[in-house]
């Protein structure tokens, strides 16, 4: 299960996920690092080549993010983009300044040396730029690879200490022969053959979980989110009547997903587990009576799952195995220094405490969203699940502001049918962009603000309440700006809702980025 490894190091760039995903799609096995990382833990890591990423500093400040010069001499590839090329020029001996010319967007790029990345370029290609420094000088030992009528060092490269640098950014999808670019570099420079595939993942995990449970018993928290489906699917292929999915319907689900999870997992599903759907919606709801404080809500779901899945799991008896479904990014949070608490997260991580069991079990652990999520696909797990989007544990819960009743879930429920809806109408259309494509929204959905305004309908006065819209676009969750939307499908959407949700008579959209807004309401 080893795998050709490139590391990312992480220098605070905004397409740095980005970056991972396109080595990926060449086959070979990324992480992402924070700039942090030691280099006795790259050592240990192995990895075959190294990319530092862009990021908003300046090279010549005193603050500016750096890493030890001595990674140039470990012998590993590295290649620099935007900031990680300056980086690499300045440590290096080269001169790094304030370019004359700022440079952003869609820039016209002349390669001058086809002897390294730009192998299969063309003479002249369509570059994303995106700077306000540039490389006035490069270091010695380097030639120039690549420039632009106002940028002279577009690309530079040291191939005899297998060292490179790109000032475009190769990862986007405007930079029209990015891919090849980066291609080059893992699998020329760095002698990478390409052994990740998703395929390969799905049967290695089958046969090891298989190894792994014997003939144990094991339990899964089941939300009907993607990562804990995948995970479900995956060991129910390795030891299918062994596992048992308990499935909590708190009565916070978005409109029929208690439904859709059932018809997938449950008896008349295609695969071979024990189901448990239970249906606690009254318990939750009399718990949250006149309840209105967010974390106290949130304090609330989360214990009262807890108990739920407690009881059921006592039902049970001792289980072996309790399966979790934590991908990558949330080892990679987990194991950062404490930050201050914005919200408390709830979800399956909370459980382990409360369950009687021997080992956990996290077949995800190595795994981007996207990678999960093409590994439920290829699991054969219909598409509506798999590009779920992110849904957080006290689910609508936190989109209801203010106390939550089974009228207002039944509101937020269908306006955000209707909002869900529309969008997947628009990006069918071309309206916007799909997921995968640059400028997707990541997240979006309906809240139920707590604000009742005045209103006209049919001559009537009304007094009900609003609806906000929220889409955000995001590549990491930690920050986001909120998604322009075209105004034709708000409208569209605004229309509906108003008409087809009873007590709604106005409709707004959320502007807000994080920061200074979260992506949630509460
Ligand atoms: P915020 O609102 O903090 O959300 O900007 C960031 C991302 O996390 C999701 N989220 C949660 N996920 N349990 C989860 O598993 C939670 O309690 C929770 N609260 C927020 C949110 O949907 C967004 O994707």
């Amino acid at each position: 299960m080893e795998h050709e490894k490139i590391i990312v190091m992480d220098f605070g760039g905004q397409y740095n996920q980005l970056i991972a995903r396109r080595v990926r799609e060449c086959g070979v096995y990324c992480e992402v690092h924070p700039y942090t990382m030691t280099m006795e833990e790259i050592k240990a890591a192995a990895p075959k080549g190294i990319i530092f990423t862009g990021g908003p500093n300046s090279v010549y400040s005193q603050e500016s993010p750096r890493y030890s010069e001595d990674i140039y001499e470990m012998g590993i590839p590295v290649l620099g983009i935007c900031y990680g090329a300056q980086l690499m020029a300045y440590q290096l001996g080269g001169r790094v300044e304030t370019a004359p010319v700022s440079e952003y967007g869609r820039t016209e790029v002349d390669i001058d040396d086809k002897g390294g990345l730009f192998r299969d370029v063309s003479d002249r290609t369509i570059c994303w730029m995106s700077h306000t420094d540039y490389i006035s000088e490069t270091p010695e030992g380097f030639v120039v690879t690549a420039h632009t009528p106002v940028c002279p060092v577009a690309a530079m490269e040291n191939r005899d200490k297998r060292l490179y640098a790109l000032q475009l950014h190769p990862e986007v999808m405007h930079t029209a022969e990015g891919s090849k670019m980066l291609e080059a570099f893992v699998k020329d420079v760095c002698g990478c053959s390409g052994d990740w595939q998703m395929g390969s993942f799905v049967e290695d995990t089958i046969k090891a979980m298989k190894e792994k449970v014997g003939d144990g018993k094991v339990l899964c928290a089941l939300s009907g989110g993607v990562d804990s489906s995948v995970a479900a699917v995956l060991l129910s292929k390795a030891v299918g009547k062994q596992l048992t999915c308990v499935f909590v319907d708190h009565g916070l689900l978005r409109k029929n997903e208690g439904d859709e999870v059932e018809a997938v997992f449950g008896p008349d599903g295609p695969y071979d587990l024990n189901f448990i759907r239970v249906n606690a919606q009254q318990r939750f709801y009399d718990r949250l009576e006149g309840v209105t404080e967010p974390e106290r809500k949130r304090k609330i779901i989360g214990e009262e799952f807890i108990r739920v899945f407690e009881e059921e799991a006592k039902k049970i008896g001792s289980v072996d195995f309790l399966v979790q479904g934590t991908i990558y990014p949330d080892v990679i949070e987990s194991g950062l220094g404490k930050s201050a608490v914005i919200k408390s997260h709830h979800n399956v991580g909370g459980l382990p405490d409360h369950v009687d069991f021997k080992e956990i079990v996290e077949p995800l652990r190595m795994l981007f969203k996207d990678e999960v999520r093409r590994a439920g696909l290829e699991l054969g797990i219909p598409d509506y699940l798999v590009y779920r989007q992110p849904f957080p544990g006290p689910g609508l819960g936190i989109r209801i502001i203010g106390e939550v009743t089974e009228e207002k879930v039944k509101i937020v429920q269908d306006a955000d049918a209707i909002y869900r809806e529309e969008i997947a109408a628009a990006m069918e259309d071309g309206l916007i962009p799909r997921y995968g494509e640059e400028g997707t929204p990541g997240q979006y959905f309906a809240a139920l603000t707590n604000m009742r305004s005045v209103g006209v309908m049919g001559d009537f006065r009304t007094y009900d309440y609003a609806v906000a819209l929220r889409a955000v676009l995001t590549s990491d969750f930690m920050t986001a700006e909120a998604a322009p939307l075209p105004w034709e499908v708000l409208q569209k959407v605004t229309t509906r809702i108003v008409n087809e949700v009873k007590h709604v008579n106005r409709v707004v959209y959320d502007c807000t980025g994080k920061p200074p807004g979260t992506i949630e309401f509460e």
